[in-house]
Order: structure tokens, then C-alpha cells, then sequence
């Protein structure tokens, strides 16, 4: 296999487009996700469109120890990572008092550990061939707090930040990193993360054109990737302006379930 780019997350939504538009640059694929009927669906229609290798490992990224497994699997099969999607990740509705607390260390294992160790176990090869590229799907909710899923902000603010230290660290090593950061993209996160009819999702992007913008920032080895410009603006130039309690309010509304 070459030019092979492993993406978590990829049974559905960004991690699906993901996987697409790098199998049509010809590249192969190690897809990684719980539900095997969808990804030998999507290795069956990306093989045969793309003439590329797809490999699947079924793993649940909250079982602690995934990245070790997925690591092992990739040795047995001879299998060298060039480009790391760290896409999985779920969110979570609710006050955090009325939240079970093994629903939030499984999002916390999910967003944040299983993403941190495949990283850890992954970037040595990188750094010896000299090459690599890290792609995490963070998001706009890591660049401010987000009561109503204050474990989940709480997490993407992780990644933008774990993202941008390690960039740097690698500097002149060959292996980019960048953090893609969508405002709401039409897609499963919002059924499984329990919201129901939020204002939020009302003009959620598509999966296809985040995906893209995350892949090309990549490729340009940008640092932060948003998916809209009016996005990029607020978080970066408005936000910082308001108080900190106006933000509170703003993102408790905009998060309230009808
Ligand atoms: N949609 C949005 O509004 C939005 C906005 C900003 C950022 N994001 C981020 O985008 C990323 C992708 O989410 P999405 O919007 O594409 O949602 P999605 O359609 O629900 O996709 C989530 C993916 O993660 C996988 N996954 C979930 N739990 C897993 C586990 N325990 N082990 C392995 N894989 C697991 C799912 O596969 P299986 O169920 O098959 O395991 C699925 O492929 C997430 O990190 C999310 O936080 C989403």
C-alpha cells in the first residue's frame, strides 16, 4: 500500500468524505470505525471507483488500548501510515450534573486519549521517513466554552490546542499538523449527540465541503482550518470582544433544544 492515509471515524459523515476525496487522488486507505457493514460497503465503492487499496479495522476507540490494537494490526499487515485523520469523535447534550458520568469518560476517551495515543503511536515513522501529514477534526466549539455540552467544548478545546503545540514541536521534521474546526455540519453527530430540533443545526454545512477544506488546509499545511469564512471571523474577531458571560449566554441559547 501506498500514500496510505488511516482515517477514524470513517463509517460516516466528515470521516467518510475524508476517505473519499483521498482515495480520488489515488491514495490508499486504512479505515477505522465500529460499524464493519458500513465500512466494507464504503471499501467495496472506493476500490472499485478509485482502483486504491482500502484495509478495514473494526475497533472502538473508547475501549482503552485502541491505538496499541490498531498499531499491532498495522504491523501484522506490513502497513505504513503517511497521513493520520484523527476524525471520530461524538458529542453530548446536557447539563453535566443531569449527564452520566461513564457517557462523559467515554466522549473524553474518545476525543481526547484514543486521539492523543494514535498520534503518539503513529508520528515515530513519520518522523523517520521524514514525512507525514496529521489531520484532527477539532471544532469551532474548541475556541470557546459551551455550557449545555461543557465536556464536549471541553475536549475540542484539547485538540486546537494539542494540535498547534505539536505543529510547532515538529517543525523541520517533515510532518505537518492541522486542526480542522467546523461550525455545524449535517451529518450523524447531531442524533448521537441527543440534540433534537437545536437552532444550532439549522444551517449546518454538508460533510463534503468541510471534508474538503480540511483536506486542502492540510495539503497547505495550514495550522487552523475553518469550513466558513463568517465562522472564522466571529471566533477569531468577535468573540474576543464580548464579555466572557455574553459569550455563556449566547452559546446556552444557541445550544437550547426547542
Ligand atoms: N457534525 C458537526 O456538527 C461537527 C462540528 C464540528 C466538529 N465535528 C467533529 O467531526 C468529527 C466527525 O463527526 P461527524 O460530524 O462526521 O459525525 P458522525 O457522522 O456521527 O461520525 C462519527 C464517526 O465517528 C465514529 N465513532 C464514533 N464513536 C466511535 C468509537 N467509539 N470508536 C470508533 N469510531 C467511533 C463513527 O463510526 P461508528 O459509529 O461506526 O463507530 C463515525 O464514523 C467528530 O470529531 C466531531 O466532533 C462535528
Amino acid at each position: 500500500m501506498k500514500n496510505v492515509g488511516l482515517v477514524t471515524g470513517a463509517s460516516s459523515g466528515i470521516g467518510l468524505e475524508l476517505a473519499r476525496i483521498h482515495a480520488s487522488k489515488g491514495r490508499d486507505l486504512v479505515l477505522v470505525a465500529r460499524r464493519e457493514d458500513l465500512l466494507n460497503q464504503f471499501k467495496i465503492e472506493l476500490e472499485s471507483a478509485h482502483g486504491v487499496k482500502v484495509f478495514i479495522i473494526v475497533e472502538d476507540l473508547m475501549v482503552p488500548g485502541a491505538a496499541q490494537r490498531i498499531l499491532d494490526v498495522l504491523h501484522q499487515n506490513s502497513i505504513q501510515v503517511d497521513y493520520l485523520f484523527n476524525n471520530a469523535g461524538l458529542g453530548g447534550y446536557g447539563k453535566f450534573i443531569d449527564r452520566n458520568l461513564s457517557d462523559e469518560n467515554r466522549m473524553i476517551q474518545l476525543n481526547i486519549i484514543a486521539l492523543t495515543e494514535l498520534t503518539h503511536v503513529l508520528l515515530p515513522s513519520m518522523v523517520k521517513q521524514k514525512k507525514g501529514y496529521i489531520l484532527n477534526t477539532a471544532s469551532s466549539a474548541g475556541f470557546m466554552p459551551g455550557p449545555l455540552q461543557s465536556v464536549y467544548f471541553a475536549t475540542k478545546a484539547f485538540v486546537v490546542s494539542f494540535s498547534q503545540g505539536l505543529s510547532r514541536e515538529l517543525k523541520g521534521t517533515g510532518v505537518m499538523v492541522t486542526a480542522l474546526c467546523p461550525g455545524p455540519v449535517k451529518t450523524g453527530f447531531e442524533k448521537a449527540a441527543g440534540f433534537n430540533e437545536s437552532p444550532l443545526f439549522e444551517k449546518a454545512k454538508d460533510a463534503h465541503s468541510t471534508a474538503k477544506k480540511g483536506y486542502l488546509g492540510m495539503e497547505k499545511n495550514k495550522l487552523i482550518v475553518f469550513n466558513e469564512l463568517p465562522l472564522q471571523f466571529a471566533v477569531n474577531w468577535l468573540l474576543p470582544l464580548f464579555p466572557r458571560k455574553t459569550v455563556l449566554w449566547m452559546i446556552e441559547r444557541l445550544q437550547t433544544v426547542k
